[in-house]
């Protein structure tokens, strides 16, 4: 898939279909994307953990607070990072969205969240106490065909200025 449109088509998906499993290379991809994101200062101070057992799923299910629809999916990726690390955020976030849109290249769904419950969550996965957990995303192929509907976004008239804050971008100029 183009890149552009990858962007385009992907949205964040709650609801998978239970009956097919991603395949081993996909997974694998996802993984490498994960990997060869950039991150601050090149330090790569993350650690990611993969669940595939449903049991693990539906503990990580649990443990969330904003993330309960994580059960259904085929197999998740939790994203640990450095807290100390300034900009691990932002590393988190690259690094989430470089999965979904490798995962999503080969038609496979995903969504993320953030709500957990920390202690619970590095009681029962054996989470060091330096990393902190940042993100989830859980993947499968999609419960509903996703035909590309349009994505509620605010225009760009209304997000982007020219040159200096408030001088506001009109898309119908050409640009230079
Ligand atoms: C930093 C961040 C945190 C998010 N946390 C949650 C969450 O806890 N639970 C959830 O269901 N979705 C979460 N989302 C997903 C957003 O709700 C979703 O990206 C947004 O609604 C746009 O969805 P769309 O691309 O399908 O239109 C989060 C997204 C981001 C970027």
């Amino acid at each position: 898939m183009d890149t552009f449109d990858c962007i385009v088509t992907k949205l964040d998906v709650r609801q998978f279909d239970g009956t097919k499993h991603v395949p081993a290379d996909v997974k694998s991809k996802v993984l490498e994307a994960a990997r060869l994101t950039g991150s601050s200062n090149n330090v790569q101070h993350w650690r990611f953990v993969l669940l595939q057992e449903k049991e693990n799923i539906e503990k990580l299910a649990q443990d969330s607070t904003t993330g309960g629809w994580v059960r259904g999916a085929d197999f998740a990726v939790m994203v640990l990072t450095n807290p100390k690390v300034s900009g691990h955020m932002i590393d988190a976030g690259r690094v989430v969205q470089d999965m979904q849109l490798a995962a999503w290249n080969y038609g496979i769904a995903s969504g993320i969240f953030t709500g957990i419950n920390a202690e619970k969550l590095r009681k029962d996965f054996g989470i060091p106490d330096d990393l902190h957990p940042t993100a989830f995303v859980g993947f499968g192929y999609p419960a509903k065909k996703i035909t590309g509907r349009r994505k509620r976004r605010n225009p760009l008239a209304e997000i982007v200025f020219v040159e200096r804050f408030g001088n506001k971008f009109d898309p119908s100029k050409s640009l230079k």
